[in-house]
């Protein structure tokens, strides 16, 4: 197995949907105390590293990734003991069908459906979450109204895919964590890596972060669609193991040209092959960390993923090897 495939498999088996970050900020906290000078969790949870630059005029430069996860939120439970629940984030319904999921407790379910509507005409309301209880009463010792719970999916690694859930933005975190791995000792700029919480959700972690380190540039690193599949709705110029993408928009930010093109030329330096994403639909943390203050120049580093937002996402395992490469090589030489 590859070291990526470890990195992202301990981040993602760590608990954490929106909201609830503390297992997977205490995983990468313990991860990435060697490489940096100081470590801080803001109040909304945001986990900050910092690795404190030398030079007489440094910079702040920021690094983000997300660390929390799509998950769903117990809202009622029946009589029979299966539980309803609403969803954390842009959770898809089609991909909910039979599946199982975890909670913080270790109480396992698997989530079906209402065998009388239609299944073309299901809806969140039609599903459910069988826990195995056989009454309320007998539900409610394992779990609450409140309670969150995740994807629990098999990982697996092959062909130089990797593939599992919560690759959005776990892969994102460990490429941060592979990139200050790679950071000489002594650096020019002050280098922020801060994992953010609360992206799925609107980008909340983010906003608050960068309001706090007011950072002279910002690069977020999450993923990304790719259009390397039959018969997609719409054409995108990003495939699965090309390289990592360079942001040029999505439906939340338009990039920072300057911000961009650095990160293009860094690919240049690096000899590492990028290439460039246009997403039609959704965002990043980008968004919220340009938006910040006054505005901070922002870009982005995709991974191109397959199957986003369900439990079985997919990516290249060289394209997050190189935006690591990529990414040390634009901090010390090209932002
Ligand atoms: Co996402
Ligand atoms: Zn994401």
């Amino acid at each position: 197995m590859s070291q990526v495939f470890d990195l992202y498999k301990t981040l993602a088996e760590a608990f954490g949907p929106s909201g609830r970050e503390e297992a997977v900020r205490e995983t990468i906290a313990s991860l990435a105390r060697p490489y940096v000078d100081e470590m801080q969790t803001d109040t909304l949870g945001n986990l900050i590293c910092r690795k404190k630059g030398t030079g007489a005029e440094r910079r702040k430069l920021l690094l983000a990734a997300h660390m929390d996860s799509l998950g769903l939120v117990v809202t009622y439970i029946e009589e029979e003991g299966v539980l309803r629940f609403a969803p954390v984030g842009g959770v898809f319904r089609g991909d909910l069908i039979n599946i199982q999921v975890r909670f913080a407790n270790g109480t396992r379910g698997v989530i079906s459906y209402e065998e009388k509507t239609d299944f073309k005409d299901l809806q969140m309301h039609n599903l459910f979450l069988d826990i195995g209880a056989s009454s309320r009463e007998q539900a409610e010792k394992m779990v609450q109204v409140g309670d969150f719970a995740v994807f629990d999916a098999p990982m697996f690694e092959q062909n130089g895919i990797l593939c599992g859930p919560y690759v959005d933005d776990r892969i994102g975190c460990a490429t941060l964590l592979l990139t200050m791995a790679q950071l000489p000792e002594i650096v020019m700029d002050d280098m922020y890596f801060v994992f953010t919480v609360q992206e799925e959700v609107g980008l909340r972690g983010a906003g608050t972060a960068a309001f706090a380190i007011e950072p002279d540039l910002a690069v977020a690193v999450d993923v990304t669609d790719t259009g390397d599949l039959p018969e997609r709705k719409y054409p995108m110029d990003c495939a699965l193991g090309k390289g990592p993408a360079v942001k040029v928009m999505d439906h939340s930010a338009l990039c920072t040209p300057k911000v961009r093109s650095a990160l293009e030329e860094a690919g240049l330096l690096a000899a590492v092959p990028v290439q460039r994403e246009i997403l039609r639909f959704g965002g990043t943390d980008t968004a919220a960390l340009q938006r910040s203050r006054a505005g901070v120049p922002a870009g982005a580093i995709s991974i191109p993923t397959r199957y986003i937002h369900s439990p079985s996402e997919m990516c290249a395992v060289r394209d997050v090897e190189q935006a690591a490469v990529l990414l040390s090589k634009a901090l010390l030489h090209t932002l």
